[in-house]
């Protein structure tokens, strides 16, 4: 039997759409010189053709969401080993990026996989499976476990886990669920553990991209998330950016 690929089944559109403006754009160019149009109409055309072919290599290259990250910090579980909690772990992408970065940690992916699985990723039979195949893909699944529930009231024993990360799942959440998504955090954390959330950011390689058509979370930016963490009772340690990702470090008091 052939090894499982992996594939985190984002929207082809999150990585192509910016092709179909270049595909109808680029002939256009050519119509225009060919036919000898004015300048502005030219300039137009050839301005859209290339923002629209720029934009297509960042979101490919740069921000590649159907890729494997690698962790935004180093400094998260130094120790190496633990246990993690995967808060929101969708088709795995955010599980594998601490499974491979820290080879001695094993981890529990947890996931609603309701509707708003099915609206990222699309209907499937089962979409455990789906998370399950990928893990398997990417050599991890030894280490994991897969576990249905929401992360606004986890089901777990208070404590239970020296690690958190959640990457593009609580900006998805309303005012309230964050607000409960990060006090189970607390709860569920080890004191001193670390907690590592990602967001989706406004940050310069998005706005070139998509402008705001991914902001989930509007216009918060890492003081609003700072707070957030704070009143829940973690201390922020670290806070950076990557393309699309706003990324906070936070350890449990
Ligand atoms: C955009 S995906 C992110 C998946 C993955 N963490 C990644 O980085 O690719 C958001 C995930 O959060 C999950 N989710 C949303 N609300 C949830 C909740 N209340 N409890 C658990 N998971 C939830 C969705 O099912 C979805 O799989």
């Amino acid at each position: 039997m052939p090894a499982p690929q992996l594939d985190f089944g984002y929207p082809w559109w999150l990585s192509y759409s910016h092709l179909i403006l270049t595909a109808a754009t680029v002939p256009l160019l050519l119509l225009g010189y060919a036919r000898k149009w004015s300048k502005w109409p030219m300039l137009l055309v050839g301005i859209v053709a290339l923002w629209s072919t720029a934009a297509f290599l960042v979101v490919r290259f740069v921000i590649d969401v159907n890729g494997r990250p690698s962790l935004p910090t180093q400094s998260f579980l130094q120790l190496g080993t633990g246990r993690v909690l995967d808060m929101g772990a969708g088709t795995g992408r955010s599980s594998i990026m601490v499974l491979q970065a820290r080879p001695q940690a094993t981890l529990v992916a947890l996931d609603l996989f309701g509707d708003s699985f099915e609206k990222h990723f699309g209907r499937s039979e089962s979409p455990q499976q789906r998370l399950f195949t990928n893990l398997k893909a990417a050599g991890v699944e030894q280490r994991a476990m897969i576990k249905a529930g929401d992360m606004r009231s986890l089901p777990f024993e208070p404590a239970a886990f020296d690690a958190i990360v959640s990457s593009y799942a609580i900006d998805h959440l309303n005012r309230d669920g964050i607000k409960q998504s990060l006090a189970e955090a607390a709860r569920v954390l080890k004191p001193g553990g670390d907690f590592l959330l990602m967001v989706i950011a406004k940050e310069p390689w998005v706005q070139f991209t998509f402008g705001p058509l991914l902001l989930h979370s509007g216009t918060r930016g890492p003081a609003w998330w700072t707070q957030r963490l704070q009143e829940a009772g973690f201390q922020v340690l670290e806070q950076g950016t990557r393309p699309v990702t706003l990324y906070l470090l936070a350890r449990r008091g």
